[in-house]
């Protein structure tokens, strides 16, 4: 009989798709094999999220269509991994009665022992939090490509009081800087271009008195042709320091992603956001200020409990100051276990929708006259591929993150970082010319001055 195939199915944040790769890794060592194929493999894993309500319901969904594949295939063992194995625990395996496993993020490393009892015909519940676990040692499985994800920390300990992430990822804890920068060299070598360095805060990462600082610092030097993001900055930690550094080394991202969640200070003080708008629009201004070009997105939620009209209206304003390349926009949605969910969820369906789009819509707008104003203007973009709509155009991404395509050029490959001009922009794509090769990544300091 052949080695056991295990098939990967992820849902939610970046950490997710980076804990799936670490899942594979752990698998691959012990001799299970990838496969891309459902139809093709022994073992199928749904890697969850909890986040909001509509994460966990599309996931129920998923199960209904598996509980049928099961009937067929009673041998294939199913495991639900991640943020919603943490939070409904053995409700899932009496509940589903086709879930074989639940295991959460902190408990991979016992994957393939688990996995050996299920196939045997044992269920298995694996769901305790750790406070040290950050599989460094781990090497996560990928295949060959130009973007990696690497996770420099796991958990939470701020405590939104709209979020379950604490209670699903536990504690906050920091991967070894050595463990990290070692990862992106062999990286490097194997040709990848772009790595995002992800947490739920990275802005407090400390390994041993090293900050986030030192981190992103460590990372710039160990190829100055590979581009360094990160992912996500909690305003209240973001330091001057970090803006230096960022400033300091081209390959950093002129990129921050800092959600605000809303622009009433009535409201985040009962979300614990732990800042106040003024000191957020204070950040944003000497972000500015240190790092020319400096591009912002956010997350935003519409109808936390007792949101007036009036506090809307505040979360309007600071789009409207901050003017963000992007955000992520959400509905409240409650979450059991949370401090808020003991609030009455008072802000009503209709009123909540009509917010939301509100604030969709002034946030393309503003994408979209962000993008006229590059009309006329060179970029520099890392090549990824074909465009996703026409195999006449080839697309990459500026430092700041946004789609720029242009037409196919014979001398550029995926890998490239071309110089592009901007002709024409949408709110989510810039149309472009290519201009010319870029060898060497210092040049952005002169494209930018
Ligand atoms: N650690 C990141 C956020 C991770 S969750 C941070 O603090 O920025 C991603 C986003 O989901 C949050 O920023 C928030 O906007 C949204 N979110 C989290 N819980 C939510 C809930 N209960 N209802 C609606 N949106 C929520
Ligand atoms: Fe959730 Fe807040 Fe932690 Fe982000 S910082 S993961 S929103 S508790
Ligand atoms: Fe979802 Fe868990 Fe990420 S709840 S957003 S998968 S940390």
């Amino acid at each position: 009989m052949s080695k056991n195939n295990f098939y990967i199915e992820t849902y939610g944040c970046q950490m997710n798709l980076a804990d799936s790769e670490v899942v594979a890794g752990v698998l691959n060592g012990k001799g299970y094999e990838a496969s891309n194929d459902l139809n093709n493999a022994d073992i199928i894993l749904l890697n969850t999220c909890s986040i909001r309500e509509n994460a966990e319901q599309r996931i129920y969904g998923r199960l209904g269509n598996l509980k049928k594949y099961k009937e067929k295939n009673p041998q294939t063992v199913i495991g639900i991994l991640g943020c919603m194995a943490e939070r409904l625990r053995k409700d899932l395996i009496e509940d589903k009665k086709m879930v074989d496993l639940v295991v959460g993020p902190d408990e991979y490393r016992r994957l393939p022992e688990l996995i050996d009892a299920a196939l045997h015909g044992e269920k298995g519940i694996s769901v305790k939090l750790s406070r040290t676990e950050t599989y460094d040692d781990i090497i996560p499985y990928r295949e060959d490509g130009l973007s990696a994800w690497i996770s420099v920390m796991r958990g939470c300990d701020k405590f939104c009081t709209f979020c379950v992430v604490p209670f699903t990822r536990g504690r906050e804890r920091s991967r070894g800087l050595d463990s990290i920068v070692n990862e992106i060299k062999i990286l490097s070598d194997r040709g990848f271009k772009e790595v995002t360095l992800l947490g739920q805060n990275v802005n407090s990462y400390n390994d041993n008195g090293n900050d986030f600082a030192d981190l992103l610092a460590a990372c710039a030097v160990v190829d100055r042709s590979f581009r360094i993001r990160f992912s996500t900055s909690h305003p209240q930690d973001l330091s001057d320091k970090l803006l230096y550094t960022i400033a300091e080394h081209n390959n950093l991202c002129n990129y921050i992603h800092l959600p605000v969640q809303s622009g009433s200070n009535r409201i985040l003080e009962l979300m614990n956001r732990t800042y106040t708008i003024e000191h957020y629009l204070d950040i944003i201004d000497k972000a500015r200020k240190i790092i020319p070009g400096v591009s912002f997105s956010t997350d935003i939620i519409a109808g936390f409990p007792t949101e007036t009209y009036e506090d809307h209206l505040a979360t309007i304003d600071v789009m409207q100051k901050v003017r963000y390349d992007g955000a992520y926009m959400f509905k409240y949605s409650p979450r059991e276990g949370t401090k808020a969910f003991k609030m009455e969820d008072d802000v009503t369906e209709d009123a909540k929708t009509k917010r939301l789009n509100e604030i969709i819509d002034l946030q393309q707008s503003i994408s979209y006259e962000l993008n006229q104003n590059l009309i006329g203007k060179e970029e520099i973009i890392l090549v990824e591929g074909f465009s996703k709509k026409s195999d006449q155009f080839m697309a990459g991404r500026t430092d700041t993150n946004k789609v720029a395509i242009f037409p196919i050029t014979e001398s550029v490959k995926p890998g490239d970082y071309i110089k592009v001009k901007i002709n024409r922009a949408t709110s989510a794509t810039l149309f472009s010319d290519y201009v010319g090769m870029v060898s060497d990544r210092n040049e952005k300091a002169q494209l930018t001055a």
